[in-house]
């Protein structure tokens, strides 16, 4: 087991991962399973892919709501698994949805996060590791040249979707105080990248990298900007772009060292629609067209991060640093699989 940390270091443990067949829950999984633990997944399918579930975890095919529709119960499944902790990878993650679909992502993010907390807590299990977002932070004030994110920095959301995480935090934070939960939670910058099998397919794609690297492979007749006009250098979103992989080790190590708490997890270099856009012409080797559009509700002008706190608590040590290095990899996946996941459905939010 990965040792290289003046930290507490535990034995193999067994994990239970909801959105283990997710973008970032089934590299997290991959990552978990390569460092000799134990894992299940727990996920509906909605929105993951059965090819994307490592095939040496077990999966339960079952959704977190209270009613068992999806025929897997949640509580059942953690009871008879007895994990040491749960990673909680499943929600809806899309900002322009959320401004569309807000109860969506209140019933998703909260109501069914309610029932995850129920569980744990009935089965006795109170290490949490939890998939947040910067989207939490909204748009923060101040001048984005110079201003990273900090955990310091005050949470005001700007979206359904921020909002959602935010009260899943503050909840976890109770469940903490009042009744011993061990919670890490995880505030990622923008996830992007691949890792060998795994890539990034949802459907609908809003994401800008897949969206680009599809026209690229003639799937898509142009990328669109959202937003020219905004306060930054080129008046388009700037974003802090990190890979997939290095987030599913700083979840292993957080679990592996124990460190609990809320971390910041980017690179802190941001990069414009129009500089990713490049970096996209440039893995592919194509003019990749690109069409100017109105800004997209809810999205925030500039997201940097400051992960100084992961960094100094050993749990967080990117190594892909630089939007080429994330494109590339990226385009990897998508130029091996064109079409993306096979068993990729059309899903309501
Ligand atoms: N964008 C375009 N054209 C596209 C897609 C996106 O111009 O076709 C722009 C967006 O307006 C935004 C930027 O590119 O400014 C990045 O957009 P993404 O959709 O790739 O990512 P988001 O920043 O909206 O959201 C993602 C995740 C969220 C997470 C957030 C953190 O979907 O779950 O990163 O910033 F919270």
């Amino acid at each position: 087991m990965y040792n290289g940390f003046m930290k507490t270091i535990v034995g193999p443990m067994k994990v239970f991962v909801t959105g283990g067949a997710g973008y970032v829950g089934s590299v997290a999984v991959k990552e978990l399973l390569d460092r000799g633990h134990e894992v299940l997944v727990f996920d509906d399918l909605r929105t993951g892919h059965r090819e994307a579930i490592d095939s040496r975890a077990t999966f339960c095919n079952g959704g977190l709501e209270p009613n068992d529709r999806w025929g897997c119960s949640l509580y059942d499944s953690m009871r008879e698994f007895e994990p040491d902790a749960v990673m909680h990878f499943a929600a809806s993650a899309l900002v322009g949805m959320s401004m569309e679909h807000p109860m969506d992502y209140f019933m998703n993010n909260v109501a069914n996060g309610v029932s995850l907390l129920f569980a744990m807590q009935s089965c006795g299990c109170n290490r949490l590791v939890f998939s947040s977002s910067c989207a939490t932070y909204g748009s923060p004030h101040g001048s984005p040249a110079v201003e990273r994110i900090s955990e310091l920095t005050p949470q005001i959301p700007t979206s359904p979707y921020g909002e959602s995480k935010l009260m899943f935090e503050r909840m976890i934070k109770w469940q903490a105080r009042l009744k011993g939960l061990r919670p890490t939670t995880f505030r990622y910058f923008n996830a992007s990248g691949s890792a060998g099998a795994l890539g990034e397919d949802h459907n609908p794609e809003t994401h800008l990298i897949p969206n680009t690297l599809k026209v690229a492979l003639g799937r898509k007749k142009h990328v669109e900007v959202f937003g020219t006009k905004r306060p930054t250098l080129d008046g388009t979103c700037v974003r802090d772009y990190v890979h997939v992989s290095d987030l599913a080790v700083a979840h292993a190590r957080a679990l592996e060292c124990d460190v609990l708490g809320e971390y910041n997890l980017g690179i802190g270099r941001g990069y414009s629609v129009k500089e990713v856009i490049s970096a996209c012409c440039r893995a592919t080797g194509v003019d990749i067209p690109a069409v100017e559009r109105e800004d997209r509700p809810g999205d925030p002008d500039v997201l940097i991060a400051n992960s100084d706190l992961a960094s100094d608590a050993g749990i967080w040590d990117p190594k892909f640093r630089d939007i080429d290095t994330i494109v590339a990899s990226a385009w990897a996946w998508h130029k091996a699989n064109p079409e993306g996941y096979r068993s990729s459905e059309p899903v309501p939010f």
